[in-house]
Protein backbone atom coordinates (compact mmCIF):
# COMPACT_ATOMS: atom_id res chain seq x y z
CA UNK A 1 0.00 0.00 0.00
CA UNK A 2 1.13 3.69 -0.32
CA UNK A 3 -0.47 6.63 -0.63
CA UNK A 4 -1.70 9.62 1.38
CA UNK A 5 -2.55 7.02 5.04
CA UNK A 6 -0.21 4.85 4.23
CA UNK A 7 2.19 4.64 7.49
CA UNK A 8 4.67 2.30 6.43
CA UNK A 9 8.17 2.29 7.71
CA UNK A 10 6.72 4.97 10.40
CA UNK A 11 7.32 4.53 13.90
CA UNK A 12 4.70 5.21 16.66
CA UNK A 13 4.92 5.93 20.73
CA UNK A 14 1.35 5.12 21.67
CA UNK A 15 0.70 5.84 25.30
CA UNK A 16 -1.86 3.59 27.14
CA UNK A 17 -1.82 1.00 24.45
CA UNK A 18 -2.72 -1.75 26.79
CA UNK A 19 -6.53 -1.77 26.21
CA UNK A 20 -9.17 0.32 25.07
CA UNK A 21 -8.59 3.51 23.10
CA UNK A 22 -5.09 2.97 23.12
CA UNK A 23 -5.02 -0.38 22.13
CA UNK A 24 -7.40 -0.06 19.21
CA UNK A 25 -5.26 2.92 17.86
CA UNK A 26 -2.45 0.59 18.05
CA UNK A 27 -3.96 -1.88 15.86
CA UNK A 28 -5.32 1.04 13.20
CA UNK A 29 -1.71 2.54 12.83
CA UNK A 30 -0.40 -1.23 12.78
CA UNK A 31 -3.36 -1.98 10.03
CA UNK A 32 -1.73 0.94 8.19
CA UNK A 33 2.13 -0.18 8.57
CA UNK A 34 3.34 1.57 11.44
CA UNK A 35 5.23 0.01 14.05
CA UNK A 36 4.50 0.49 17.51
CA UNK A 37 6.22 1.24 20.79
CA UNK A 38 3.12 1.02 23.64
CA UNK A 39 3.57 2.03 27.14
CA UNK A 40 0.60 1.81 29.86
CA UNK A 41 1.18 1.62 33.85
CA UNK A 42 0.98 -2.27 33.80
CA UNK A 43 1.76 -2.92 30.55
CA UNK A 44 4.32 -6.31 30.85
CA UNK A 45 7.20 -5.99 28.29
CA UNK A 46 7.55 -9.51 27.04
CA UNK A 47 3.72 -10.44 26.37
CA UNK A 48 0.34 -8.08 25.94
CA UNK A 49 -2.44 -8.75 23.62
CA UNK A 50 -1.71 -5.46 21.93
CA UNK A 51 1.54 -6.42 21.40
CA UNK A 52 0.03 -9.59 19.68
CA UNK A 53 -2.29 -7.89 17.46
CA UNK A 54 0.29 -5.22 16.03
CA UNK A 55 3.03 -8.72 15.28
CA UNK A 56 0.09 -10.14 13.66
CA UNK A 57 -0.01 -7.72 11.50
CA UNK A 58 3.48 -7.87 10.45
CA UNK A 59 4.48 -4.49 12.40
CA UNK A 60 7.73 -4.02 14.71
CA UNK A 61 6.59 -3.97 18.32
CA UNK A 62 8.11 -3.03 22.02
CA UNK A 63 6.65 -1.93 25.33
CA UNK A 64 7.42 0.17 28.43
CA UNK A 65 5.34 0.48 31.70
CA UNK A 66 5.35 3.68 32.82
CA UNK A 67 3.63 5.19 35.70
CA UNK A 68 1.95 8.85 34.48
CA UNK A 69 1.41 9.29 37.86
CA UNK A 70 5.21 9.21 38.91
CA UNK A 71 6.94 12.38 36.98
CA UNK A 72 10.31 10.67 37.43
CA UNK A 73 8.94 7.28 35.67
CA UNK A 74 7.60 9.82 32.79
CA UNK A 75 11.67 11.87 32.54
CA UNK A 76 12.99 8.36 32.62
CA UNK A 77 11.23 7.05 29.56
CA UNK A 78 11.32 10.14 27.99
CA UNK A 79 15.36 10.02 28.24
CA UNK A 80 15.18 6.36 27.03
CA UNK A 81 13.17 6.95 24.04
CA UNK A 82 14.93 10.40 23.11
CA UNK A 83 17.02 8.80 20.78
CA UNK A 84 14.67 6.97 18.80
CA UNK A 85 12.92 8.16 15.51
CA UNK A 86 9.78 8.25 16.45
CA UNK A 87 6.97 9.49 13.64
CA UNK A 88 4.15 9.65 15.79
CA UNK A 89 3.31 10.17 19.29
CA UNK A 90 -0.57 9.33 20.56
CA UNK A 91 -0.82 10.59 23.99
CA UNK A 92 -3.25 8.62 25.12
CA UNK A 93 -2.97 7.88 28.67
CA UNK A 94 -5.31 8.70 31.01
CA UNK A 95 -7.32 8.19 34.05
CA UNK A 96 -10.58 9.83 35.76
CA UNK A 97 -12.00 10.04 39.31
CA UNK A 98 -15.54 10.62 39.89
CA UNK A 99 -17.14 12.25 42.61
CA UNK A 100 -19.18 15.59 43.29
CA UNK A 101 -17.19 18.62 42.67
CA UNK A 102 -17.97 20.07 46.66
CA UNK A 103 -16.65 16.08 48.21
CA UNK A 104 -13.87 16.12 45.14
CA UNK A 105 -10.75 15.18 47.05
CA UNK A 106 -7.68 17.27 46.20
CA UNK A 107 -5.71 14.37 46.10
CA UNK A 108 -7.86 13.08 43.21
CA UNK A 109 -7.74 16.32 41.52
CA UNK A 110 -3.68 16.23 41.88
CA UNK A 111 -3.72 12.60 40.48
CA UNK A 112 -5.52 13.61 37.63
CA UNK A 113 -4.12 16.80 36.76
CA UNK A 114 -0.46 14.99 36.79
CA UNK A 115 -1.69 12.04 34.74
CA UNK A 116 -4.00 13.94 32.20
CA UNK A 117 -2.05 17.06 31.66
CA UNK A 118 1.52 17.78 33.40
CA UNK A 119 2.78 14.21 32.52
CA UNK A 120 1.59 14.87 29.09
CA UNK A 121 3.34 17.94 28.35
CA UNK A 122 6.30 16.38 29.99
CA UNK A 123 6.54 13.13 27.82
CA UNK A 124 5.66 15.02 24.59
CA UNK A 125 8.20 17.76 25.27
CA UNK A 126 11.12 14.69 25.66
CA UNK A 127 10.21 13.37 22.61
CA UNK A 128 9.43 16.20 20.51
CA UNK A 129 12.73 17.99 20.87
CA UNK A 130 13.98 14.91 18.69
CA UNK A 131 11.18 15.58 15.79
CA UNK A 132 11.82 19.46 15.55
CA UNK A 133 15.15 18.26 15.07
CA UNK A 134 14.32 16.14 12.27
CA UNK A 135 11.43 18.00 10.71
CA UNK A 136 9.27 15.76 10.98
CA UNK A 137 6.60 14.50 13.58
CA UNK A 138 2.64 13.81 14.19
CA UNK A 139 1.62 14.63 17.69
CA UNK A 140 -2.35 13.39 18.45
CA UNK A 141 -3.61 13.98 22.07
CA UNK A 142 -6.63 12.18 23.30
CA UNK A 143 -8.78 15.22 24.88
CA UNK A 144 -12.49 14.97 25.75
CA UNK A 145 -15.68 16.18 24.54
CA UNK A 146 -14.38 17.19 28.43
CA UNK A 147 -12.75 20.05 26.43
CA UNK A 148 -15.72 21.41 25.44
CA UNK A 149 -18.44 20.86 27.95
CA UNK A 150 -18.26 20.46 32.06
CA UNK A 151 -19.19 17.08 32.63
CA UNK A 152 -20.59 16.20 35.70
CA UNK A 153 -18.74 15.14 38.86
CA UNK A 154 -15.31 14.85 37.42
CA UNK A 155 -14.12 18.52 37.69
CA UNK A 156 -10.27 17.34 37.71
CA UNK A 157 -10.33 15.75 34.80
CA UNK A 158 -12.65 18.84 32.88
CA UNK A 159 -10.28 21.14 34.04
CA UNK A 160 -7.13 18.30 32.80
CA UNK A 161 -9.15 17.75 29.30
CA UNK A 162 -9.59 21.18 28.40
CA UNK A 163 -6.31 22.35 29.17
CA UNK A 164 -5.14 19.82 26.84
CA UNK A 165 -7.17 21.68 23.69
CA UNK A 166 -5.41 24.94 24.75
CA UNK A 167 -1.95 22.85 24.85
CA UNK A 168 -2.60 21.33 21.73
CA UNK A 169 -3.18 24.62 20.15
CA UNK A 170 -0.53 26.09 21.68
CA UNK A 171 2.08 23.23 20.65
CA UNK A 172 0.79 23.56 17.24
CA UNK A 173 1.83 27.34 17.46
CA UNK A 174 4.86 26.96 17.89
CA UNK A 175 5.90 23.69 15.96
CA UNK A 176 3.64 23.72 13.22
CA UNK A 177 6.31 25.23 10.78
CA UNK A 178 8.69 23.01 11.95
CA UNK A 179 7.06 19.85 10.35
CA UNK A 180 5.31 18.82 13.38
CA UNK A 181 1.59 19.08 13.46
CA UNK A 182 -0.04 19.09 16.61
CA UNK A 183 -3.73 17.65 16.87
CA UNK A 184 -6.55 16.40 19.20
CA UNK A 185 -9.10 13.57 19.23
CA UNK A 186 -12.05 14.21 21.35
CA UNK A 187 -13.67 10.85 21.71
CA UNK A 188 -17.52 11.16 22.63
CA UNK A 189 -19.02 8.40 25.33
CA UNK A 190 -16.96 5.17 24.04
CA UNK A 191 -17.59 1.45 26.29
CA UNK A 192 -14.41 1.12 27.77
CA UNK A 193 -13.54 0.67 31.37
CA UNK A 194 -12.98 4.67 31.59
CA UNK A 195 -16.67 4.80 31.19
CA UNK A 196 -17.98 1.20 32.94
CA UNK A 197 -19.12 3.19 36.05
CA UNK A 198 -21.71 5.06 33.44
CA UNK A 199 -22.58 2.61 31.44
CA UNK A 200 -23.55 0.46 35.11
CA UNK A 201 -25.40 2.81 36.02
CA UNK A 202 -28.89 2.64 34.09
CA UNK A 203 -30.38 6.41 34.61
CA UNK A 204 -26.97 8.01 32.98
CA UNK A 205 -26.57 5.12 30.05
CA UNK A 206 -30.01 5.49 29.26
CA UNK A 207 -29.46 9.84 29.19
CA UNK A 208 -26.65 9.52 27.52
CA UNK A 209 -27.57 7.19 24.44
CA UNK A 210 -30.97 9.16 24.00
CA UNK A 211 -28.83 12.36 23.07
CA UNK A 212 -26.24 10.46 20.32
CA UNK A 213 -27.56 11.18 17.03
CA UNK A 214 -25.67 7.97 15.91
CA UNK A 215 -27.50 6.11 18.20
CA UNK A 216 -25.14 3.95 20.02
CA UNK A 217 -22.59 4.44 22.20
CA UNK A 218 -18.72 4.22 20.56
CA UNK A 219 -16.61 1.52 20.88
CA UNK A 220 -12.69 1.80 21.16
CA UNK A 221 -12.48 1.12 17.07
CA UNK A 222 -14.50 3.57 16.36
CA UNK A 223 -10.97 6.12 17.04
CA UNK A 224 -8.68 4.36 14.87
CA UNK A 225 -9.68 6.01 11.24
CA UNK A 226 -9.00 9.45 13.33
CA UNK A 227 -5.74 8.37 14.45
CA UNK A 228 -4.60 7.20 10.99
CA UNK A 229 -5.95 10.31 9.43
CA UNK A 230 -3.94 12.52 12.10
CA UNK A 231 -1.07 10.38 11.39
CA UNK A 232 -0.96 10.25 8.37
CA UNK A 233 0.66 12.66 5.23
CA UNK A 234 -3.69 13.29 4.16
CA UNK A 235 -3.86 15.89 7.31
CA UNK A 236 0.22 17.14 6.93
CA UNK A 237 -1.88 20.59 6.22
CA UNK A 238 -3.87 19.97 9.18
CA UNK A 239 -2.95 21.20 12.90
CA UNK A 240 -3.77 23.06 16.00
CA UNK A 241 -7.19 20.76 15.78
CA UNK A 242 -9.45 19.32 18.16
CA UNK A 243 -10.94 16.62 15.93
CA UNK A 244 -14.57 15.12 17.98
CA UNK A 245 -15.23 11.36 16.84
CA UNK A 246 -18.39 11.55 19.23
CA UNK A 247 -21.69 9.88 17.26
CA UNK A 248 -22.57 13.48 16.20
CA UNK A 249 -22.96 14.76 19.90
CA UNK A 250 -21.51 17.45 19.83
CA UNK A 251 -23.66 18.82 17.13
CA UNK A 252 -26.84 18.74 19.48
N1 LIG B 1 -13.85 6.02 27.04
C1 LIG B 1 -14.31 7.22 26.75
O1 LIG B 1 -15.52 7.41 26.59
C2 LIG B 1 -13.36 8.37 26.60
C3 LIG B 1 -13.92 9.57 26.17
C4 LIG B 1 -13.09 10.67 26.01
C5 LIG B 1 -11.75 10.55 26.27
N2 LIG B 1 -11.23 9.38 26.69
C6 LIG B 1 -9.79 9.34 26.93
O2 LIG B 1 -9.24 8.31 26.14
C7 LIG B 1 -8.03 7.87 26.74
C8 LIG B 1 -8.07 6.34 26.86
O3 LIG B 1 -9.17 6.02 27.67
P1 LIG B 1 -9.92 4.61 27.60
O4 LIG B 1 -11.36 4.91 27.54
O5 LIG B 1 -9.32 3.74 26.60
O6 LIG B 1 -9.62 4.11 29.08
P2 LIG B 1 -9.11 2.73 29.69
O7 LIG B 1 -9.73 1.60 28.97
O8 LIG B 1 -9.34 2.92 31.15
O9 LIG B 1 -7.53 2.72 29.37
C9 LIG B 1 -6.69 3.64 30.00
C10 LIG B 1 -5.28 3.47 29.49
O10 LIG B 1 -4.46 4.48 30.08
C11 LIG B 1 -3.43 3.85 30.84
N3 LIG B 1 -3.17 4.56 32.08
C12 LIG B 1 -4.06 4.90 33.04
N4 LIG B 1 -3.43 5.49 34.08
C13 LIG B 1 -2.10 5.52 33.75
C14 LIG B 1 -0.93 5.98 34.41
N5 LIG B 1 -0.97 6.51 35.64
N6 LIG B 1 0.25 5.84 33.77
C15 LIG B 1 0.33 5.28 32.54
N7 LIG B 1 -0.74 4.81 31.87
C16 LIG B 1 -1.94 4.93 32.48
C17 LIG B 1 -3.92 2.45 31.15
O11 LIG B 1 -2.80 1.62 31.38
P3 LIG B 1 -2.87 0.25 32.26
O12 LIG B 1 -3.72 -0.72 31.49
O13 LIG B 1 -1.45 -0.19 32.34
O14 LIG B 1 -3.48 0.61 33.57
C18 LIG B 1 -4.68 2.12 29.87
O15 LIG B 1 -3.79 1.74 28.86
C19 LIG B 1 -7.92 8.59 28.07
O16 LIG B 1 -7.09 9.70 27.94
C20 LIG B 1 -9.36 9.02 28.33
O17 LIG B 1 -9.42 10.13 29.16
C21 LIG B 1 -12.01 8.28 26.87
Amino acid sequence: MSGPFDLTGRLAVVTGASRGIGRAIAESLAEAGADIIAVSASIDPTRSAVGDAVTARGRAFEAFACDFADPSSVAALGARLRDRPVDILVNNAGMIRRAPAAEHPLEWWDEVIQVDLSSQFAFTQALARGMLERRRGKIIFTASLLAFQGGINVPGYAAAKSAIAGLTKALSNEWAAHGVTVNAIAPGYIATDNTQALQDDPERSRAILERIPAGRWGAASDIGGAAVFLAAPASDYVSGVILPVDGGWLGR
